[in-house]
């Protein structure tokens, strides 16, 4: 198996897994000297394409942004997340990832659901894609309003269940999307292979978050996005200084000029 995805899953129990996403190679070659994984989320539709549903992004345009991240990814290991119904069954889910992993030279691929995709996970990992998994809220399904998993009895019984189902398939990991703390530090304890949380509480082996979130590029409000950064202050304030030179004739000086 990769190095990479090696690395990946001898930091369960020993160091926290740092992970972000990225859509673009200038943010990739930022976040890739920090994080073990870079993924190139679907999460793009809503984040840059202001759809309402990540259903709406197509393979084509995730796979011109993925080529673009490729050239910021050195060090960490970069996920492709599989979108909307390019896995509807065995045959268009490896007919797509090789596409992916051809195009886009990705490390692996994410893909949302327990059980119900069981027999396409196994076949990507029989043909040698490894797979991340994805748990819990799962964009790709969800019509209305996102809710937190994992309240009642036969949700955190299903949801432990497709952990499982997931891990005897072999896919490196698990994204756990907003699961109730006391599942997500049961799942993390039941199952060999690490666990990714967003919004699933520090009891996972790993993080994740959408980069455009954490850097206050986005307005998101969503309860588990912490803005460590309020970068479109700070891209606010050049773009002022750029136009009050531009109308004083400040710029360009003859140091910027031919
Ligand atoms: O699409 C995405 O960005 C994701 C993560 C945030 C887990 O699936």
């Amino acid at each position: 198996m990769n190095k990479k995805i090696n690395d990946i899953i001898a930091k369960k129990n020993k160091s926290k897994i740092v992970s972000l996403t990225a859509y673009s190679k200038n943010i990739a070659q930022i976040i890739d000297k920090y994080v073990d994984m870079t993924l190139v989320g679907d999460s793009v539709a809503s984040v840059l394409y202001n759809y309402n549903t990540t259903r709406k992004i197509s393979l084509d345009a995730m796979i011109e942004h993925a080529k673009s991240v490729r050239m910021g990814v050195h060090n960490s290991l970069m996920v492709f997340d599989m979108p909307y119904n390019t896995y509807k069954d065995k045959k268009n889910a490896l007919l797509n990832a090789k596409k992916i992993i051809k195009k886009t030279k990705s490390d692996a691929v994410k893909l949302e659901g327990g059980s119900k995709i069981k027999d396409i996970v196994k076949h990507l990992i029989k043909n040698k894609i490894p797979v991340l998994g994805h748990l819990g809220i799962m964009p790709q399904s969800v019509r209305g309003k996102f809710k937190s998993k994992g309240k009642t009895d036969s949700e955190r019984t299903k949801i432990l269940k497709d952990a499982k189902v997931l891990e005897k398939l072999g896919v490196f990991a698990i994204v756990l999307e907003c699961i109730e703390k006391s599942l997500a530090k049961k799942i993390t304890n039941e199952v060999k292979v690490p666990t990714i949380g967003i919004g699933s509480s520090v009891y996972c082996d790993g993080q994740i978050l959408v980069t455009d979130d954490l850097i206050g590029l986005t307005n998101s409000k969503i309860k588990f996005v912490k803005k460590y950064i309020n970068i479109s202050g700070n891209i606010a304030t050049a773009v002022k200084k750029f136009k009050q030179e531009v109308k004083l004739k400040k710029y360009p000086t003859k140091k910027y000029s031919y």
